[in-house]
């Protein structure tokens, strides 16, 4: 089993799908969610993927997160093929290489925002570290939470949890962003500041985002779209964006 991870961040894929099919099935009901999705995304691409309400995006991103199995089909992530990873091995992938922001935030309600930030660090440290916390604080800061570091989560807005979840997603510089609706609660101002914080990461640190929105200005701002349609993934309406990104 092929389980090392590797470290180069320009050499091939980020992320191969290749024939991802889900169905999921009740009692005598099998619906047909993903009907052979092939995708792949390059380093240093910032991609949004729309659809319809229902199409299949959620699962998608669960699948290649590694929460999901596909039916059929290959995920591979960073070179490595997920289909024979243990749950040891898939953690591992997903720690060193993934961050995801969650359509339900997944925050811990315990912990202050700050705290949650760190977590990723902690976890691939082994501690909670209190060196982690500027690097914590100034992600806060550039999604306008700067006032709400040391508030617990749970005195947080629906918003405001959004853009802790998007900076816990960043704090370890992953790969691999999956991101889905980072924006959907935010208004105008705070959206472009998630959005800029992403162009920064993606720039700066050659990170790859996956951006699921329903908001097309937002996926006009990507340098490319990809849509669900009846399961099938329509491809390659590129924009503007992906001569100049350089
Ligand atoms: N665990 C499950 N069991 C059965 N059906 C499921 C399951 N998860 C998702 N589905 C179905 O798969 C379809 C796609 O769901 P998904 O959540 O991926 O959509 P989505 O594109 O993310 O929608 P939205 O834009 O509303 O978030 C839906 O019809 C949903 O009912
Ligand atoms: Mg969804």
């Amino acid at each position: 089993m092929n389980d090392h991870v590797q470290d180069d961040r320009t050499i091939g894929p980020v992320l191969a799908l290749d024939g991802v099919t889900k169905e999921f099935v009740d009692g005598q009901v099998v619906s047909k969610v993903l009907r052979g999705i092939t995708l792949a995304l390059e380093p240093a691409e910032l991609v949004a993927l729309i659809g319809r309400s229902g199409s299949g995006k959620s699962t998608l991103l669960n699948i290649i997160g590694l929460l999901d199995a596909p039916t059929r089909g290959t995920v591979r992530i960073g070179g490595v093929d997920t289909t024979h990873l243990d749950d040891a091995g898939r953690t591992t992938l997903r720690n060193r290489t993934l961050g995801f922001v969650f359509q339900s935030h997944h925050l811990i309600t315990a912990l202050t925002a700050e705290e949650n930030v760190r977590v990723p660090l902690a976890i691939a440290r082994g501690w909670m570290s209190e060196k982690d916390k500027p690097r914590a604080r100034a992600l806060l800061e550039a999604v306008g939470l700067g006032a709400k570091v040391d508030a617990p989560i749970r005195t947080l807005s629906g918003g405001e949890q959004q853009r802790v979840a998007v900076a816990r997603a960043l704090v370890n510089e992953p790969r691999l962003v999956l991101a889905d609706e980072p924006t959907g609660n935010l208004d105008t101002e705070a959206a472009d500041q998630v959005f800029a914080l992403f162009r920064r990461a993606h720039r700066e640190r050659s990170m790859t985002f996956l951006i699921v929105t329903h908001d097309r200005g937002l996926a006009a701002r990507c340098d490319r779209i990809v849509e669900i349609v009846d399961g099938a993934l329509v491809s390659g309406e590129r924009t503007d964006h992906a001569e100049s990104r350089g």
